[in-house]
């Protein structure tokens, strides 16, 4: 969410209403709690396009767990990095996550994996061991002229295309040490295997940084001096960072998380049994997550085709598809009617929506939400936010009526 203050207006419920004006203007209230919020917990591990602001979700699990009856979980079903999940399992509630990208399931287990602290202090005794071999064999190779250690050959995988999509990305001894990370991480899952994508996800959140890729959802190719034994100590930096804030949460379960489609949790989730959703779905033709994680993809080995095929609201799918904002109306409907099935009666919704621009057309989200409604889902309140408008086709777009980011709260009959 963008922390630039904009014009806030609400409707329905007052006290509803007032508590979602709130969560709309977290972000941008630059007090040291909100500050402090962001970077509790495991919420700084790893970077995501469009990631919920903390102090936001906070205060939306406050509000949405007022209607919930514990045990019931808290259901996010495209949980991405797993925000709302920290906030859920922070707050002593069950929390369920759905996502269809590979790589925001490992990112938003290793986030909530609450587990007791000798099972934790593996975590940090593993990381550490692993990034110490690197260093050392990284200085052994320097001191002797020995060979690179070999390039990693993931099972499954073509290794010349993994090599040809990965080999301009990284520096020759980056790559090293990122490629012996990895191979003790499949080394430690062959007994393991929690424990190894635990770790995995804190080598995912350093793979941008140590390459030349200029962010998650800019691709552009920029010079990027990094020093030698800075992937290994940037490893250990994250598996520390995830250990500390594991060891702040109430005592509980992990979160569970589904790698699947929103639309069919009915699969996981059994009728009328959430105690409330918070949740956050794409923006339409805003982002690409197929794309935006395909280097960590290819350098992970991680399997992406459900993501590909069923990413909802891609900015590719309005850039080649004609029928894209029927798609993405549908596809809303559809995620509409999954979360009524998986509410319990009475029970809330919170979704967090923006305005975009697809393709050349404005798309108002408030509007394609309403026209989605079931009748088994009462709007019981909103709340929008004005945002800036970026670049020529926005101004013109958006002359006639405001962009601005939505934060709707729907209730269960
Ligand atoms: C706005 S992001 C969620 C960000 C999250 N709130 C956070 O703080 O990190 C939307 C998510 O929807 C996921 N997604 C897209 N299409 C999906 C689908 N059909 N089913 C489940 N997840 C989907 C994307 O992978 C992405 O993680």
């Amino acid at each position: 969410m963008p922390r630039t203050p904009g014009r806030i207006w609400a409707d329905g419920d007052r006290d509803l209403a007032e508590g979602l004006m709130a969560a709309l203007r977290a972000p941008q209230d630059d007090r040291e709690e909100e500050q402090a919020i962001a970077e509790s917990l495991t919420h700084p591990l790893h970077s995501y396009p469009a990631k919920l602001h903390p102090a936001t979700a906070r205060i939306l699990v406050d509000i949405v767990g007022q209607s919930a009856r514990r045990p019931q979980p808290i259901v996010d079903p495209f949980c991405g990095s797993g925000t709302t999940l920290v906030e859920i399992r922070a707050a002593g509630m069950r929390a369920i996550g759905i996502d269809l990208n590979p790589l925001a399931v490992l990112v938003s287990r290793a986030k909530t994996y609450t587990v007791p602290a000798r099972r934790r202090k593996e975590i940090r005794d593993a990381g550490h061991e692993i990034s110490g071999q690197v260093l050392a064999a990284g200085k052994a190779a320097r001191r002797s002229g020995a060979a690179a250690a070999p390039i990693r050959k993931p099972t499954g995988f073509d290794p010349n295309a993994r090599n040809r999509r990965l080999a301009s990305w990284y520096a020759p001894h980056v790559r090293r040490e990122l490629e012996m990370i990895a191979a003790a991480l499949d080394d430690l899952r062959a007994h393991d295997p929690e424990l190894a994508d635990v770790l995995t996800a804190c080598l995912s959140a350093i793979l941008y940084k140590v390459s030349s890729r200029a962010s998650d959802t800019d691709p552009t190719w920029v010079e990027k001096n990094v020093p030698r034994g800075a992937a290994a100590r940037y490893f250990a930096q994250r598996v520390e960072l995830l250990f500390a804030g594991l060891g702040d949460f109430p005592p509980g379960h992990p979160a569970e998380v589904f790698e699947m489609d929103a639309r069919r949790m009915a699969e996981v989730i059994p009728d009328g049994t959430a105690g409330g959703v918070i949740t956050s779905p794409p923006y339409a033709g805003t982002y690409d997550y197929a794309e935006h994680q395909r280097l960590r993809f290819d350098f992970l080995a991680l399997r992406h085709r459900q993501l590909d095929e069923g990413e909802i609201g891609s900015r590719r799918s309005f850039e080649t598809n004609a029928e894209a904002q029927q798609f993405w109306q549908r596809a809303l409907a559809d995620t509409l009617d999954a979360i009524a099935r998986a509410l319990a009666p009475g029970a809330t919704a919170a979704i967090v929506i923006g305005d975009s621009v697809a393709k050349t057309r404005a798309v108002f989200a408030l509007d394609d939400l309403r026209a989605a409604l079931t009748d088994e889902l009462v709007l019981e309140a909103w709340a929008s936010q004005q945002r800036p408008l970026l670049g020529g086709i926005e101004k013109r777009v958006f002359a006639e009526r405001p962009k601005a980011e939505h934060i709707v709260l729907l209730r269960r009959r």
